[in-house]
C-alpha cells in the first residue's frame, strides 16, 4: 500500500509514483547514502520502477516519498506489518544527502508514528540501526524508540562486522511522550 499525504512542517509525505524511480536511483549510487544501508547497489531503472509498484501492491507495507518543497528527497515506510500481532518494521532514507542534518529523518519518524498509531491498528514499530549510524540513533530516540537487544557483528561495514541494534516503539511510550 502507499501511504496517504501527510503534511508535516518541513517534509511532505505522499505515495511514491513511477516517475520518482529515476531519482531514486541515484540515491542509491551514493557511497555515502547507503554506508549504513542493508541495500548497497543501485537498482536498474526498470527495477526501481519494479520495487515502486510492488509495494503499491504489498498489503503488509506502507510506503511513501519524502518530499521537501515539492521535491522528491527520500522514502520512509512500515513493512512487513503483522496485522494479528500488530507491528511492523520501519525504515527511512534521506537520498538526497545535501538534506541531512536538517531535522527531516526526526519529523518523518514523528509523523510515521503519529500514523501508525492514530489510523492502523498497531501497537508497536520495530527497527533498528547498524552500530555507527548516530544519526538514525538519534533521529529513533527523540521519537522515542528504545533499545531492546543487539545482534552482534551482524552486518559488513567498512571492512569490519557490526552489531545490528534492535530498537522499538510502543504505542504506550509514544503516548506518553505526545502528552509531555
Ligand atoms: C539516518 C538519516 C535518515 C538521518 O536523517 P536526517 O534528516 O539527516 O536526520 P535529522 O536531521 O533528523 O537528525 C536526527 C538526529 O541525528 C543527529 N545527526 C544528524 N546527522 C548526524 C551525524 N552525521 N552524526 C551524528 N548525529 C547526527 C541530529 O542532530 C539529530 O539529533 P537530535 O534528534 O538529538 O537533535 C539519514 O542520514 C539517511 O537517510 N542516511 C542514509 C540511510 C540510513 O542510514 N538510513 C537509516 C537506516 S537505519
Amino acid at each position: 500500500m502507499y501511504g496517504p499525504v501527510i503534511e508535516g512542517k518541513l517534509v511532505r509525505l505522499r505515495s511514491p509514483k513511477p516517475e520518482d524511480a529515476a531519482v531514486m536511483i541515484t540515491w542509491f549510487e551514493d557511497l555515502e547514502v547507503t554506508h549504513f544501508l542493508f541495500l548497497s547497489h543501485p537498482l536498474t531503472l526498470e527495477a526501481e520502477k519494479e520495487w515502486v509498484e510492488k509495494v503499491g501492491r504489498d498489503p503488509d507495507v506502507v510506503t511513501w516519498v519524502i518530499e521537501v518543497e515539492g521535491r522528491p528527497v527520500g522514502t520512509t515506510g512500515i513493512q512487513m506489518i503483522d496485522w494479528k500481532n500488530g507491528f511492523g518494521t520501519t525504515g527511512t532514507v534521506i537520498g538526497d544527502r545535501s538534506m541531512w542534518g536538517k531535522g527531516l529523518a526526526g519529523e518523518v519518524m514523528q509523523l510515521r508514528a503519529d500514523y501508525a498509531f492514530r489510523k492502523l491498528p498497531l501497537r508497536k514499530l520495530k527497527s533498528g540501526y547498524i552500530e555507527g549510524n548516530e544519526a538514525s540513533a538519534r533521529a529513533q530516540a527523540s521519537t522515542g524508540y528504545v533499545q531492546v537487544g543487539r545482534w552482534r557483528k551482524d552486518r559488513f561495514v567498512d571492512g569490519e562486522w557490526r552489531d545490528l541494534i534492535l530498537t522499538e516503539l510502543m504505542r504506550e511510550e509514544w503516548a506518553n511522550k505526545r502528552r509531555v
